[in-house]
């Protein structure tokens, strides 16, 4: 019988995993329950999943995480109210079906504007209105810097339109709707790359000083074998600390591939490529654990190698960024971050 990774790392902070509603029963389920405190919705929870088209709203996927985790004693945190992917395109369009971004003349310009915040404005309303008694975690932006795009922010629909002012209402609509409890979250990836980093901090700054209410950083983590390195991501945490704010491993993984590698190491994975993800695990986890007073948890962006979204991006290949394999036994990254666990 092997330890749980939750009940191990009870003293420093909670322990959470992605998952597809699909896996809310059998085996998967079970080592879900042994192994970690917090549910993420891998996508039942995104914008087209919970509002496909106008005020349809579809809850059956996501209330049955929400379910499952209540059975079984974990808490939810909530992904994502606002990204510029997996959004209905009806969100962008005008009352004629017309593209808002394509449209000219500015009065018409600033009524797309008005529209689409409301849109917004109501889509978060409705999802915090109807969870807030169950979830008290949310990432309320995902993915809005960009560095190569637009003033370093991300060019999306949302951004063309809006500016910045999606973030402000998404923020300000998620207060009101879930309280002072809700804690409010901007999540993105990349965030130990120090153009990113930098933005970023510049934007949520820039936030605060105008009184939005944001609590935390959400640093996704999607990380490899090779990179980056464990301080560049500690740094980041820091920076965002110093702010006052919260910080939140949200979707940890780590390829065993560097990122512009095309090869692929088929069934058999290479024992030595296993040990060195072990160690760089272990090394990541000694350092959350060192900094527990401005981490407050830590989540894995799925639970065990048969079903992780590396293996459909970039390629389709052998990937294995977690801590059990496909046959959900332990790997040695799983022993390598128990025995970060215990050293002190
Ligand atoms: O549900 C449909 C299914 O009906 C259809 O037959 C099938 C055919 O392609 O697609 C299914 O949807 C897929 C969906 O995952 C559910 O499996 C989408 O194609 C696929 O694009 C989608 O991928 C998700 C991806 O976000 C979308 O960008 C991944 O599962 C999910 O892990 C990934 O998660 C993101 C975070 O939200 C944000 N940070 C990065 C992270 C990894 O990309």
């Amino acid at each position: 019988d092997i330890p749980s990774l939750a009940e191990t790392y009870a003293d420093y902070f909670p322990i959470g995993a992605a998952i597809e509603p699909f896996q809310t029963t059998g085996l998967k389920a079970e080592l879900l329950k042994k192994h970690v405190n917090w549910l993420v919705a891998e996508n039942a929870m995104k914008p087209a999943s919970l509002q496909p088209t106008e005020r349809n709203f579809t809850w059956e996927n996501a209330d049955r995480i929400v379910e499952f985790a209540k059975e079984s004693g974990m808490e939810v945190r909530f992904h994502t109210l606002v990204w510029h992917s997996q959004v209905g395109a009806w969100f962008f369009k005008d009352a004629e079906g017309k593209p808002m971004v394509d449209e000219t003349e500015p009065g018409k310009r600033e009524a797309n504007k008005k529209l689409l915040l409301e849109r917004l404005d109501t889509h978060v309303r409705t999802i915090v209105d109807r969870y807030k008694d169950d979830i008290k975690s949310w990432d309320v932006v995902n993915e809005v810097i960009e560095p190569g795009d637009l003033d370093g922010m991300r060019a999306s629909d949302w951004y063309k339109i809006t500016g910045t002012d999606y973030i402000e209402t998404a923020f300000r609509a998620a207060r009101e709707a879930g309280g002072p409890d809700a804690k409010l979250y901007i999540n993105d990836y990349g965030t130990d790359n120090p153009a990113k980093r930098d933005r970023l901090y510049e934007l949520v700054k820039e936030m605060l000083d105008k009184g939005v209410p944001i609590d935390g950083v959400g640093h996704q983590t999607h990380i490899g074998i090779h990179g980056p390195s464990v301080d560049s991501i500690i740094e980041s945490m820091r920076k965002f600390s110093e702010l006052g704010l919260d910080n939140l491993v949200t979707e940890l993984d780590m390829s065993i591939y560097a990122w512009n590698d095309r090869s692929d190491f088929g069934a058999d994975i290479p024992d030595n490529v296993l040990k060195k993800q072990a160690d760089r695990y272990r090394e990541l986890f000694e350092a959350f654990k060192a900094n527990k007073d401005i981490l407050s948890g830590v989540v894995f962006w799925g639970i065990a190698d048969d079903h992780t979204w590396l293996s459909s991006f970039p390629m389709k290949r052998t990937e294995a960024p977690l801590l059990f394999d496909k046959q959900l036994h332990a790997k040695p990254a799983f022993w390598a971050v128990v025995d970060s666990s215990k050293l002190v």
